[in-house]
């Protein structure tokens, strides 16, 4: 496979700014919707009190990093003392609790890799997974939300990208493909190579905040409000953005050698990750550090026939943006 160098952007490309930010725009919920979430949330938490005085319910993932897209589900963490149970029998008993209420399609999934509850809310139309004691992800979530907090351009950027993904089919981790928190990732690592930076690398700096999750240790700077306008000295435009994040992926990118790293805010080599051949069903073709559990190689759904498609899509996307009339419009045609 050749890697093709292409290097100066079009021209016009700010032509098509206000059109990006109108998608953006087009793709944030309203803010009845974070009413109606709340509504749900409080009526969960009344109803886990009863059984679990001692239980807490926190959001994670889309509804709580601030990358959500409007009607997007509602992932919820029960965190509670296990004792002697077992994950799935927890998993059965709040289903239980649940189905006795007025909420619908109540179904308990205990077998799947994370097992969890799901449902419908009727009131609010809101679906909903609540699983068990999954701190890592409520942490990486907060994570993610200071990411957002810096800058303007992260989550624009990443809704752009995400609203790709899902029209392009290439956000279905079952698939081989990856899931939009591997897209995420891939913006604030983008964002952090930019010169000047548009983003810090907060694990890298003083430690603020800190979290032991499963004896993994969560450690970064989470005072953001004090960078004041971190990304300032860089005036690239959010089109100019998306151009560059295509053409990064498609053209720049070391798939062989290259581990992205939001937590050295760098590349490493899968060398020193030992990340070069396939152990089991891993195998590393394309290399996303997860910024804590730092075993987590969050490319390791692709296989060899999901890399083609993957690489192949960032190629017609870095393509769409150097040359279509209306890349707007094209990027997000349904494939
Ligand atoms: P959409 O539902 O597609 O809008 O995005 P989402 O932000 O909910 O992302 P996704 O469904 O990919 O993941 C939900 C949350 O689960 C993420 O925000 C992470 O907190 C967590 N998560 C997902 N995948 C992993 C993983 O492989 N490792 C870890 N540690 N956490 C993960
Ligand atoms: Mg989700």
């Amino acid at each position: 496979r050749h890697v093709k160098m292409q290097t100066a952007c079009r021209k016009d490309i700010d032509r098509f700014n206000s059109q990006f930010l109108t998608v953006f725009e087009s793709l944030i919920p309203a803010d009845e919707e974070r009413v109606k979430q709340k509504q749900l949330l409080t009526v969960l938490e009344k109803l886990v009190a009863k059984e679990w005085p001692d239980a807490r319910l926190y959001l994670y993932g889309s509804c709580a990093n601030s990358f959500g897209f409007s009607k997007s589900d509602l992932d919820v963490c029960l965190a509670i003392e296990l004792g002697n149970n077992e994950k799935s029998e927890v998993v059965l008993k709040l289903a239980d609790i649940l189905q006795s209420d007025n909420l619908q399609n109540v179904q308990a999934l205990t077998r799947a890799r994370v097992p969890v509850v799901k449902l419908m809310d009727p009131v609010t139309g809101i679906s909903c997974d609540i699983c068990v004691n999954n701190m890592l992800a409520v942490v990486n979530t907060k994570l993610l939300y200071d990411y957002a907090r810096i800058d303007v351009r992260l989550r624009q950027l990443a809704f752009i990208v995400k609203h790709w993904a899902k029209s392009r089919g290439v956000n279905e981790t079952y698939q081989g493909t990856l899931s939009s928190y591997a897209y995420v990732l891939m913006c604030i690592h983008f964002l952090q190579q930019r010169r000047p930076a548009i983003l810090p690398c907060l694990q890298a700096m003083n430690i603020t905040y800190f979290r032991n999750v499963d004896n993994v240790e969560c450690a970064y700077f989470d005072q953001v409000e004090k960078l004041g306008n971190f990304g300032s000295r860089n005036g690239e435009s959010i089109a100019h953005l998306v151009w560059a994040f295509f053409h990064y992926w498609a053209y720049c990118h070391d798939y062989a050698t290259d581990v992205v790293s939001v937590r050295t805010g760098s590349t490493l080599s899968k060398r020193t990750k030992d990340w070069t051949r396939r152990v089991g069903n891993d195998r590393h073709l394309i290399c996303i550090e997860d910024p804590f559990e730092v075993s987590h190689d969050l490319g390791r759904v692709v296989d060899k026939y999901s890399i083609r498609v993957l690489r192949e899509e960032f190629e017609r996307a870095a393509e769409i943006m150097q040359y279509d009339p209306n890349p707007c419009v094209t990027l997000f045609h349904p494939y």
